[in-house]
């Protein structure tokens, strides 16, 4: 009720000063009504939340202000405005088609009312918005925003000969230094528009583009050098979980960039007491065994709380803070549960409540992806033969375990996505786990050197299993014998897991 009363204050306040403004300086007062309709739009349709509806009026305010300033200049001609521009930065930032196509359309239609360009103006400034928004769509490189201006430039021409298609316009004096060439240069105004101003509105909204989500995946990044020299088992961790959640994510259509670098940073927190964690462990001594379980549950917590303190000291953004208490949610920690349950005394109750993590539950696909990711590759790394098999048992046994405990409540994944996630991690867990082959030992243990070693070409020894015995053998025994199955009914969330 509180965000609907601020929604329509908002509007209204924006229609108004708009109202003001078109009848000061002259201009059809059907254009507030347009904002008015658009503001129901997102409202009833899009169930916009209220930060992105100031957004949305803040950049399009920023186009009415820039035609009126081009109209009442002598230098710069009105096809020169940035109209796809906006239309590219709307689609950068909030990465929504439907927010994109109503920002091309209103932003040219102001535009040409502005200027007084009539349908003509408004069809090429649209046509060049929705190409190049299309153009830089999930862009990932600098270079895919100017290839992006330059689509703007060759639509909006193609538009303008489409619209005109006689030899006469063509051949017209005019024609090169009216519309041709300002046309062209539009796409180049545009793309330069949005390389300078992406960072500005980036930090001015706090949104999270994927050229700073490429930023946060850099491995020079300070919390990530940080982790691999201080917490090294829970940053191979979180490799192998961002690995699993981007392909996840992938699959079913969500952004595997944000799942992957969320990953990432998941268990940051754990770098505060990082030899409470057994990946950590390297002398394979379980500090948890000597505690009493209330006390494990406290440290182990504290793992989502200091990892927020550190990424907010660390400026992430929030999107990227949500990936830390959610990669849990409310799950309980079942190992200390157990523990708890089997020293406590006679005729006392333990309350499974009160060893559950505070939450929130998974908000997104993304989040959700990586809660059973985290579960299913702690619970795999246990497995002591980790057959196909076992591996498909393990992970389906997590997913069902999560989704009946309603983790998955809130992240509007359907049961099709849930079976897609399940499905990928398998496939993925079971090539990274089941394809390794032990060195063969002497009988007093010395490694032995085979006579003849398949070679690459030979049909039994393919490249990939060749590769897996020379890396990973040795780091498989390590591993095994790091991660005992633990005496929990549920292998995840136990601090024999990394998935804490
Ligand atoms: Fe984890
Ligand atoms: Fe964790």
């Amino acid at each position: 009720m509180f965000e609907l009363i601020w929604k329509i204050s908002l509007l209204i306040l924006f229609v108004a000063s708009f109202s003001i403004f078109c009848w000061t300086f002259g201009y059809s007062l059907m254009m507030p009504l347009l904002v008015l309709l658009l503001g129901g739009h997102l409202h009833y349709v899009k169930k916009a939340d209220i930060k992105l509806f100031s957004q949305v009026g803040l950049i399009l305010f920023l186009v009415i202000l820039a035609s009126h300033a081009v109209l009442h200049s002598s230098i710069t001609l009105p096809l020169h405005i940035p109209v796809a521009g906006v239309a590219m930065l709307t689609m950068l930032l909030f990465n929504d088609l439907q927010v994109t196509f109503m920002m091309a359309f209103a932003g040219s239609l102001m535009a040409s009312m502005i200027l007084g360009g009539g349908f003509e103006m408004m069809l090429i400034f649209f046509v060049g918005s929705l190409a190049g928004s299309y153009g830089v769509r999930d862009a990932r490189r600098r270079s895919q925003l100017i290839s992006g201006g330059l689509l703007v430039s060759v639509s909006q021409v193609t538009c303008l000969l489409l619209l005109n298609p006689h030899l006469d316009f063509i051949l017209t004096n005019n024609f090169l230094a009216q519309y041709l060439y300002p046309l062209v240069l539009n796409g180049v105004i545009s793309a330069f528009f949005v390389m300078t101003t992406l960072k500005i509105f980036e930090s001015l909204f706090g949104v999270l583009t994927n050229f700073s989500l490429l930023e946060l995946s850099d491995f020079n990044q300070p919390l990530l050098k940080r982790m691999v020299l201080e917490a090294p088992g829970s940053y191979q961790h979180s490799l192998v979980v961002s690995n699993l959640s981007e392909a996840a994510a992938d699959a079913i259509g969500a952004n595997a960039l944000l799942a992957r670098v969320g990953a990432y940073y998941h268990d940051i927190g754990k770098m505060v007491k990082p030899e409470y964690y057994v990946e950590n462990q390297l002398m394979g001594i379980n500090k948890h065994d000597t505690m009493e379980p209330s006390i494990s549950r406290l440290v182990v917590l504290n793992h989502v709380k200091e990892g927020m303190e550190l990424a907010r000291k660390y400026k992430l953004n929030q999107k990227i803070i949500d990936f830390i208490p959610q990669h849990h949610g409310t799950s309980v920690m079942y190992y200390f549960y157990q523990k708890s349950l089997e020293g406590a005394e006679e005729g006392k109750s333990m309350e499974e409540e009160n060893f559950r993590y505070p939450g929130p539950k998974p908000q997104i696909p993304e989040t959700a992806i990586v809660l059973l990711a985290d579960s299913a590759e702690g619970a795999t790394r246990a497995l002591e033969d980790p057959t196909p098999n076992k591996i498909e048992e393990t992970v389906k046994k997590i997913v069902n375990n999560k989704f009946i405990d309603g983790q998955l409540d809130e992240c509007h994944l359907t049961l099709k996505e849930i079976d897609k996630i399940s499905s990928t991690f398998i496939r993925i867990l079971s090539a990274m786990y089941h394809a390794r082959v032990k060195y063969p030992e002497k009988k007093n243990g010395a490694p032995r050197v085979l006579k003849s070693w398949p070679s690459s070409s030979s049909p039994e020894a393919p490249r990939s299993k060749e590769r897996s015995i020379l890396k990973d053998g040795p780091s498989d025994q390590e591993s095994s014998e790091q991660n005992p199955p633990q005496p929990s009914s549920d292998q995840e969330n136990s601090p024999g897991h990394s998935s804490s």
